[in-house]
């Protein structure tokens, strides 16, 4: 919130809508992009009054809410249905869906079905997708129908299988010039901004001064023009030693698991509820409820 004087006294008004163009015009004054995970109403909430630019509802989504061991698993249907539950309540950042493994890598025309889908039927603002130059005609499509793309090379979760694992790449000369081409690949075809997910610190500096859109890193270093991270990481959600690049900000598990175990003890004690969190009848029902009880211990008694 932002605070604005109209006579009277401060009033709280809403921080201006964060768009493709805002994101931008941020590069071009220098100033850090931020961009968090959320996956639901009551996070994505408190991530957009914190004031970050935008909300990723990451396919990690597989992982820290479904319970997978990867993200492959996730479906289109349960993309939708989470970043519906976010764009209900985020009311500036901008809300970016993440395009589920299968949802685009096969067929172009499904690839620009399904980008649409997020903006049709879940009010995402843009779509991101995985890999570099492969990417570039379905990026282009995806673009002609209006939706705006945010481009991930790198780390590319999705690719699994592929990389052999959750590897560093970038890490050889052929790689860095890879990584290159998919960078000036994706800038070219028109993405609005793209994530860079675990490069070398040095890789990932090049490409943001080589690019004309903002990087945004997540284990990429801090030369990136922006950074994300996943909510769960951050807050100590996952139930794991976390990546060398996550910063843990809070531990929500230990505050959660508290309060917890302290409803289990109150209701087990008996001392929840208390009397000031019960409802009580009006005076006269009371009355006259007392006095109906009354008359039936009577009526028993006479038995
Ligand atoms: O799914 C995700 O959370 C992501 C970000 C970490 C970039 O793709």
């Amino acid at each position: 919130m932002s605070l604005t004087s109209f006579g009277e006294g401060p009033v709280a008004c809403p921080r201006p809508k964060v768009t493709t163009h805002s994101i931008q015009e941020k590069k071009l004054r220098g100033e850090p992009i931020t961009c968090m995970t959320a996956y639901d109403y009551a996070t994505s909430r408190l991530v957009d009054e914190a004031g970050i630019d935008m909300v990723l509802v990451g396919d990690s989504l597989a992982q820290v809410v479904l319970g997978y061991d990867n993200t492959l698993p996730v479906t289109m249907e349960e993309m939708l249905h989470h970043t519906r539950a976010v764009r209900r309540a985020v009311k500036s950042a901008m809300v970016i869906a993440d395009m589920p493994f299968g949802a685009y890598q096969g067929d172009i025309q499904e690839g620009v079905r399904n980008a649409v889908r997020f903006v049709k039927e879940s009010g995402a603002e843009a779509v991101k997708m995985e890999g570099g130059q492969k990417r570039v005609e379905l990026v282009r499509r995806v673009l002609d129908t209006e939706v705006p793309v945010m481009g991930h090379i790198g780390l590319t979760p999705q690719s699994l299988h592929r990389m052999g694992g959750y590897r560093v790449q970038g890490k050889d000369l052929s790689g860095i010039e890879q990584l290159m081409k998919d960078a000036v690949a994706l800038d070219r075809a028109g993405v609005f901004c793209m994530v860079l997910e675990g490069l070398p610190r040095e890789v990932a500096a090049m490409i943001t001064n080589e690019v004309s859109v903002p990087t945004i890193g997540i284990g990429a270093g801090p030369e990136c023009g922006g950074q994300v991270l996943v909510f769960h990481d951050i807050l100590n959600l996952t139930f794991g030693p976390p990546a060398k690049f996550v910063r843990r900000y809070a531990d929500a598990s230990a505050l959660i698991s508290n309060a917890l175990r302290r409803f289990k003890t109150d209701v087990e004690t008996r001392s929840y509820p208390s009397d000031e969190e019960s409802y009580h009848l009006p005076k006269e029902t009371r009355e006259a409820f007392e006095a109906i009880q009354l008359r039936k211990q009577l009526k028993v008694k006479s038995y």
